[in-house]
């Protein structure tokens, strides 16, 4: 398969990603407090083996050389999060300098190493002090969301200039609240709802403090999205597929771009939003840019006895898939991109993750062969290509992810690094398909010399 890399822009970001919890470790270190995710993952039974962040790739102590890798595998651009407990322990209160020191010292390496650093404010880890008060169901929560951003505006801002303010709050509303297979593992669909609201308004609310800090910043949001295909061409079904739309993509794309929470999906949930007045407008605040991960497509079933929304998901059989279980479908990323830019009019596109899971095997000579990680690498990569291609403004990519690391519930055994890593000795091992990324950056420099 080839990537019609003339396609993409010459100051396209060739990016790798990764998160606070999943990499860092030293969770007790510098005055970092617990996050709902120490205390989820200490919970027996929550995670697979019992797996827990207290050391994961100890990224903490080994920044220096992860940025080695990154120089290594040739990418200009790095998103990472920053953690609130490590620089507001309490949830509010006082600043923890220690804490900032780390983003500090870690923003200056990789600005020396040509390294463009995005910044996402929250990838799940909320302080555990103000779940205690309520987490994101309670307004304060979105407020002092804010307060951290403005925080971490101020002294990094002067550096950073792309900034993400939430990961994924698909993940954190319905998956931690309704689902209760994330942190903080509850199942109440009026929380997820009210978490849902908090989380959108604190984005908004983060919006305005960061720009406030740092005026000439990038802010946008990440969201995870998924394509929706009804399992069967009945009425029921195609329903179902319209609303398992609404919970996965309308109902986090929809507010952020100044139209409101979507009707359809208020009267599924039934659950009457902790509006107040001013807040969609903040909500709706123009985006500087929107960030896609995208990782599989969706086929779903009426099921009207089951919870909102109301949708079962049929697996489809004889297609490709990950070692998450995931289907394979590059097409998705690039229908979605296609649909961004038309249906939202998004301008400034980057998709901030993509990336595959598989059981890697490692070589008697340490090596490691990755082949299905490597050409799902391509292929998504020529689906932003052919994308970029019909007029899509798709301006990076970053793989999930650098490193192997923490898969939330799944714990360490599943791999989705472009580099190894042995937890035994922390050793890092970049695989096949860390090469082949490698190549294809530097494919794409020959292709568009002016970014040489
Ligand atoms: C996304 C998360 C990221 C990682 C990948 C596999 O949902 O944002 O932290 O776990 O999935």
């Amino acid at each position: 398969m080839t990537i019609d890399l003339a396609a993409l822009p010459h100051d396209f970001l060739w990016g790798t990603a990764t998160s606070a919890y999943q990499i860092e470790g030293a969770v007790a270190e510098d005055g970092r407090s617990p996050s709902i995710w120490d205390t989820f993952s200490h919970t027996p039974g929550k995670i697979d083996n019992n797996d827990h962040g207290d050391v994961a790739c100890d990224h903490y102590h080994r920044w220096p050389e992860d940025i080695d890798l990154m120089r290594r595998l040739g990418t200009n651009a790095y998103r990472l999060s920053v953690a609130w407990p490590r620089v507001r322990p309490g949830g509010d209160g006082p600043v923890n300098d220690k804490g900032l020191d780390f983003y500090d010292r870690l923003i200056d390496g990789l600005l020396e190493a040509g390294i463009t650093p995005s910044v996402t404010l929250y990838h799940w880890d909320l302080p555990q002090a103000l779940q205690d008060r309520g987490g994101w169901p309670e307004r304060e929560t979105a407020e002092h969301f804010a307060a951290y951003a403005s925080a971490v505006a101020a002294r990094l801002g002067d550096r950073v200039g792309h900034w993400a303010t939430l990961n994924e709050p698909l993940c954190s509303a319905w998956i931690g609240h309704l689902d209760g297979v994330m942190a903080p593992g509850w199942t109440d669909l009026t929380a997820a709802v009210r978490a849902s609201y908090h989380l959108l308004l604190g984005h908004g609310l983060a919006m305005a403090a960061i720009k406030a800090e740092a005026p000439g910043a990038q802010v946008g949001i990440v969201n995870n999205l998924s394509t929706i295909h009804p399992a069967t061409d009945r009425d029921e079904d195609r329903a179902a597929a319209r609303r398992m739309d609404g919970h996965t993509n309308r109902w986090w794309l929809d507010p952020v771009h100044g139209r409101g929470f979507p009707a359809d999906m208020r009267e599924v949930y039934g659950v009457e939003l902790p509006e107040k007045p001013g807040d969609m407008d903040l909500i709706g605040t123009p985006l500087d840019w929107l960030g896609l991960n995208y990782y599989f497509p969706q086929t779903v079933a009426d099921d009207p006895a089951g919870p909102a929304p109301h949708v079962r998901t049929v697996r489809r059989v004889g297609v490709p898939r990950t070692g998450m279980d995931w289907e394979i479908d590059a097409g998705g990323l690039e229908a979605l991109l296609i649909r961004l830019a038309e249906e939202y009019g998004a301008r400034n596109l980057y998709v901030t993750e993509n990336g595959s899971s598989f059981p890697d095997e490692t070589g008697p000579d340490g090596a490691v062969e990755d082949p299905r990680r490597a050409e799902y690498l391509v292929s998504h990569l020529a689906a932003c290509a052919s994308a970029a291609r019909k007029g899509v403004p798709l301006k990076g990519y970053f793989a999930w992810s650098l490193l192997d690391n923490f898969e939330w519930a799944y714990g360490y055994d599943k791999r989705f690094g472009l580099v190894h890593v042995d937890y035994a000795t922390q050793a890092r091992t970049v695989k096949a398909s860390g090469r082949r990324y490698a190549e294809i950056i530097r494919e794409a420099r020959r292709a568009r010399p002016e970014a040489a």
